[in-house]
């Protein structure tokens, strides 16, 4: 019933401002949802007192947006270094909260180590890769509560799957097959997905990644979870989240919102006020609280936001955006927005 209300408000201009903010303190999303509510961080985020503090006590789960990345963790020599990681992952513990490890495995990740071993030999590139998914998932083994194994897999345009350093050297999908074998060898209980992005607009690419899973999962992969990132607008159409959480969910597995944030769009003309702007983007965030609290308890693994404030986001800088964005759930005074309120409430109902 709420996201029939929600999508109605979109046409209808009595609805598409903003309630008034109630008073008093702002709820906390960690005491209210019965399901972990996730943030992505740095390293920077926790040194500053006043967002550390927020961070500790709206949030249950932390995903470290850049510190596990292979570009971080894999040294030029083949060496590891887990300094950034650990200060997340220490953070995460004293404050109670998951880790959640991303990620593992991405096109966008192909450092000097792996290229070094390109033309070698499989042997070679494959005993590199069961080393480093060995040690990443090990060093984080009874604290990382679930691991992006394998980050982006389908093409851009959603047809086919992409090609990168990992498909030319082990196999178009045999990489992402190894990948989990080996993460699951390292972490018996961990929650291994595979993580994607513009789900909701690309039905293409929903239907080829939809078709992989389901290969991958019939040749025996230990994939036990899915992220939809969630890197929506106000201009993604009302109903495309839902649907494209509706068709992963079908696989029975549990679900991470893993990366949400909703930009205020990229139309080089636009003539909507930023009250109505601002009420969009709370819709376009209700619309995806309300689909994945509407998924079987068990499968909600969580609902993570890619960061904290708006102007913290990755959206915000080049070549992503010029620093005019506000996708987050908290201004840049670390007031919550209209949006976070919002979602307060479909938590409160779950
Ligand atoms: C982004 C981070 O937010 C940036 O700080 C970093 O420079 C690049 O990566 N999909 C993902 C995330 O899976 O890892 C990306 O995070 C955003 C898109």
């Amino acid at each position: 019933m709420g996201a029939v209300l929600a999508l109605g408000g979109c046409s209808d201009p009595a609805k598409s401002q903003d309630p008034p903010i109630p008073p008093g303190p702002a709820p906390e999303l960690r005491q209210i949802a019965p399901f972990p509510v996730g943030v992505a961080i740095s390293t920077l985020d926790i040194a500053d007192p006043q967002l550390a503090a927020l961070i500790a006590r709206q949030f249950s789960q932390l995903t470290p947006n850049w510190q596990m990345k292979m570009e971080i963790v894999l040294r030029e020599d083949g060496g590891f270094d887990f300094a950034k990681a650990d200060e997340i992952a220490a953070f995460a513990r004293a404050n109670r909260q998951r880790l959640f490890g991303h990620n593992l495995i991405w096109h966008l990740e192909t450092p000097i180590a792996f290229q070094r071993l390109e033309g070698g030999g499989r042997d070679a590139f494959v005993n590199a890769y069961r080393n480093y998914i060995t040690a990443v998932v090990s060093r984080y083994r009874g604290q990382a509560v679930g691991w992006d194994v394998v980050n982006e897999p389908v093409a851009e345009d959603g047809n086919g799957l992409r090609d990168s350093l990992w498909s030319r050297n082990l196999g178009l999908e045999d990489y992402m097959l190894l990948a989990f074998q080996f993460a699951r060898a390292a972490d018996p209980n961990a929650v291994l997905l595979v993580n994607e992005y513009n789900l909701e607009t690309n039905p293409q690419k929903l239907d080829t990644f939809l078709r992989l899973i389901e290969r991958l999962l019939n040749r025996g992969a230990p994939i036990t979870g899915l992220g939809n990132q969630s890197h929506i607008s106000i201009d993604t159409p009302p109903g495309a989240s839902t649907r494209a959480i509706q068709a992963l969910a079908r696989f029975g597995l549990p679900i991470h919102i893993s990366e949400l944030d909703v930009s205020m769009g990229r139309r080089r003309l636009d003539l909507r006020s930023p009250a109505q702007k601002e009420a969009l983007q709370r819709q376009r965030m209700v619309e995806v609280a309300e689909a994945f609290v509407a998924l079987p308890p068990a499968q909600r693994f969580g609902f993570t936001f890619w960061g904290v404030r708006d102007r913290d986001s990755w959206l915000q800088r080049p070549p992503n955006g010029d620093g005019t964005d506000h996708p987050l759930p908290f201004d840049d005074e670390l007031r919550p927005k209209p949006a976070f309120y919002a979602i307060a409430d479909v938590f409160r109902r779950a």
